[in-house]
């Protein structure tokens, strides 16, 4: 079951106009959080970035916070999977003259079933130089990284890694941290806000050093562990990155600790 503008429907009848401008331009956002057990992990940060990227995209939403909220809790209701993963979409709704957004976004609120891959698995990163056009709203522009799964399979990458200007970003779904001397490092431009990312710095600085800053390639390689962070993932291992391999191929120790942490943060 899905919402659409209003109302509650089967999947196979939920239908967007051709003329809506997410489809025609590219203009909308998303979030996307998931639901362990029926309920919502992290919904309040979630809330808060929809707001934000629709905001920030001058895209007004139809619902009020409250009424989105218990949209969210009616379509975790309907979808009763042990984990379920929510997207909240949003678009500039339909346009007369395929350009202009509609005073009225489209709203879509839907969900599926979910799988986390295991928390002992290492990611092979392929570096690229870009750095996402608006970096703090979650847009539904993903063309570099969907355009690059071709070559991504030819060099048996799992993911990519942005950087410009000499400094790293984010991947292309999740954001980055480094850890050298145990201090964990994380960049601050350029990089979504992540709501797992938000989470960690939060806790991790409880246990270790914790930095927010530019991170340079260079310090990149040359860091003991790194790892990959957010809702789908949780947090990842990167064991390789253009053939370098970190943490001599496994999760490494400070990885492993805030895997755990972070479980432990989601039950709070
Ligand atoms: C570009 C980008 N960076 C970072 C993230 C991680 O954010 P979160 O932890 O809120 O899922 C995502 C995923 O939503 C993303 O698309």
């Amino acid at each position: 079951m899905i919402y659409l503008n209003g109302e509650i429907l089967p999947t196979e009848k939920t239908q967007l106009h051709v003329s809506d401008l997410g489809l025609l331009r590219g203009y909308g956002i998303f979030d996307f959080f998931r639901a362990i057990d029926g309920q919502p992990v992290f919904i309040e940060d979630h809330l808060d970035r929809f707001h934000n990227s629709a905001n920030l995209m001058g895209l007004p939403i139809p619902e009020s916070r409250d009424k989105l909220r218990e949209i969210i809790h009616e379509i975790i209701r309907l979808n009763p999977y042990k984990l379920l993963g929510v997207k909240m979409i949003m678009t500039g709704g339909y346009s007369e003259d395929g350009y202009t957004p509609s005073p009225k976004s489209n709203l879509i609120v839907m969900g599926k079933p979910f799988e986390f891959k295991p928390a002992d698995i290492g990611l092979k990163l392929m570096s690229m130089e870009y750095r996402r056009e608006i970096p703090e709203i979650k847009t539904l522009n993903y063309i570099v990284p969907i355009r690059a799964l071709q070559q991504m399979k030819s060099v048996g990458a799992d993911d990519i890694l942005y950087h410009k200007d000499g400094k790293i970003s984010e991947s292309s779904r999740s954001n980055i941290f480094i850890v050298k001397n145990e201090k964990i490092i994380t960049p601050l431009d350029g990089a979504l806000f992540g709501v797992t990312r938000k989470h960690i710095l939060s806790f991790a600085k409880n246990h270790f050093e914790v930095e927010e800053r530019d991170v340079s390639v260079q310090e990149y390689f040359g860091a003991d562990e790194v790892f990959t962070t957010g809702s789908t993932k949780r947090i990842i291992a990167i064991t390789n990155t253009d053939n370098q391999m970190f943490s001599g191929g496994a999760v490494g120790i400070i990885t492993k600790k805030l895997q755990e942490l972070l479980l432990e943060e989601e039950t709070k």
